[in-house]
């Protein structure tokens, strides 16, 4: 096992009406907040009305941008930036999902910059301070609400980049499953989908002694198998969706990477596709996933055997280790599509046009993934393996 250090400070409220706490947690941080969300769910489901009342009631003066984007934009970014500078904002609170807070993040490291805020996503410089920001978790996906990261796309050039602090951990996140009721079924398994990559990127590692974090991995990913088709069938079973709610955060919040050297490759090859196309993260990762299991699985086929044995109940054949492991990504792939996700770039409409660029663009500062190192070719084979 790696040494480590496990520092998650984000305070975590979790349940039912729980949003109307928000007030009360926001005031510790100041009295003049910028909230952010994205492009109107929040409106028609209430949500807004009822943060606000909880922010109003505590003598908050509220200042607002709305309209972030799935796979939020470098321009509203800046346009934050401003925003918070001019009117001295102590604290962002974001009320949505991943790309609401991811933009969050980049406006509050941004804010503590002479610089121009690309500058974090291009490597040119790291972020060293950020304002505080508290989460209205609405969708159980990114696990953006207690991570150190955020992934953001800029037009100049079509390029999705991360970068990360620990002081872009948000302060608290509200989660009330009751708020994921309205999520459209394809939202949902978006969700469902990126959760699993997240674990899966952990799962998959070169590190020999990870015993207690490769069974938390397993049990975490059962829990959201068994759970993913109930939420689906029943959208408004609240304790599947605080099981699939609290699993999204796990997912993410660095306990079950500890001590062990994650993949990550997987993410990084999605994040082109989606800087180009656009589509969901979620969607494109139910894709990129089954490719660059079928395209590594030969590197340690034992940890594969292990995957599909312990997460989906494949008989081990002994005499055949990698039929074993080959039935395991085959089982992953089956689940994505009976929760609706696409599992081909075809599905999609992508084509043949930009996978050169993708996977050259993917690689320019060096080799992705860390289970297997995978070189501008690899990458465009797993692309090929996807189509
Ligand atoms: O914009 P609105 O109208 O709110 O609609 C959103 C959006 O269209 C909708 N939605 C959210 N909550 C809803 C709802 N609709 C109805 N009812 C609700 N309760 O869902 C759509 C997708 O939202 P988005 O925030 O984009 O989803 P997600 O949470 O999956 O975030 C995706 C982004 O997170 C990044 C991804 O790359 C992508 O840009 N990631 C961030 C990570 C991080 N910071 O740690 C890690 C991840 O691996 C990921 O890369
Ligand atoms: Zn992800």
């Amino acid at each position: 096992m790696q040494d480590f250090v496990f520092h998650n400070s984000t305070k975590m409220i979790f349940g039912k009406d729980k949003e109307t706490l928000v007030g009360e947690e926001a005031v510790i941080y100041g009295k003049k907040i910028l909230l952010h969300y994205g492009g109107g769910s929040v409106k028609t489901s209430g949500l807004y009305d009822r943060v606000m009342g909880s922010l109003v009631e505590q003598g908050i003066e509220v200042f607002e941008l709305g309209g972030v984007k799935p796979n939020p934009r470098v321009s509203l970014v800046r346009e934050g930036i401003a925003l918070c500078k001019e009117n001295n904002i102590e604290l962002i609170l974001a009320v949505g999902g991943g790309s609401v807070i991811d933009s969050a993040k980049a406006i509050a490291a941004g804010v503590k910059y002479d610089g121009d805020v690309w500058d974090f996503f291009e490597g040119k410089s790291e972020v060293k301070d950020c304002l505080p920001i508290g989460v209205v978790l609405t969708i159980p996906a990114a696990g953006s609400e207690s991570s150190s990261g955020t992934v953001i796309t800029n037009e100049d050039g079509w390029y999705k980049r991360a970068t990360g602090h620990n002081s872009m951990r948000p302060k608290f996140a509200v989660l009330n499953p009751v708020l994921t009721y309205t999520l459209p079924p394809y939202q949902t398994a978006c969700g469902i989908t990126d959760m699993m990559a997240h674990i899966l990127e952990r799962y998959f590692t070169n590190e020999k002694h990870v015993e207690l974090t490769d069974r938390l991995c397993e049990g975490a990913l059962r829990t959201i198998i068994n759970y993913a088709p109930i939420v689906l069938e029943n959208p408004t079973n609240y304790d599947a969706r605080a099981e699939i709610m609290w699993s999204g955060t796990i997912a993410h919040n660095d306990l079950l990477g500890t001590g062990r050297i994650g993949d990550w490759g997987s993410h990084d090859i999605e994040h082109e596709i989606s800087g180009i196309y656009d589509i969901a993260h979620g969607a494109g990762l139910a894709i990129v996933f089954p490719a660059w299991m079928k395209y590594v699985y030969k590197h340690d086929v034992n940890r594969f055997v292990q995957f599909a044995n312990r997460v989906w109940d494949v008989e081990v054949d002994l005499n055949d280790l990698e039929k074993t492991a080959l039935a395991g990504i085959k089982k992953t792939e089956q689940f994505f599509v009976s929760i609706g996700m696409p599992v081909t770039l075809t599905e999609v409409g992508i084509g043949e046009k930009h996978l050169g660029e993708m996977a050259r663009k993917g690689t320019e500062r060096g080799p992705l993934g860390n289970f297997v190192k995978l070189q501008e070719a690899d990458v465009l084979q797993i692309l090929r393996l996807a189509q």
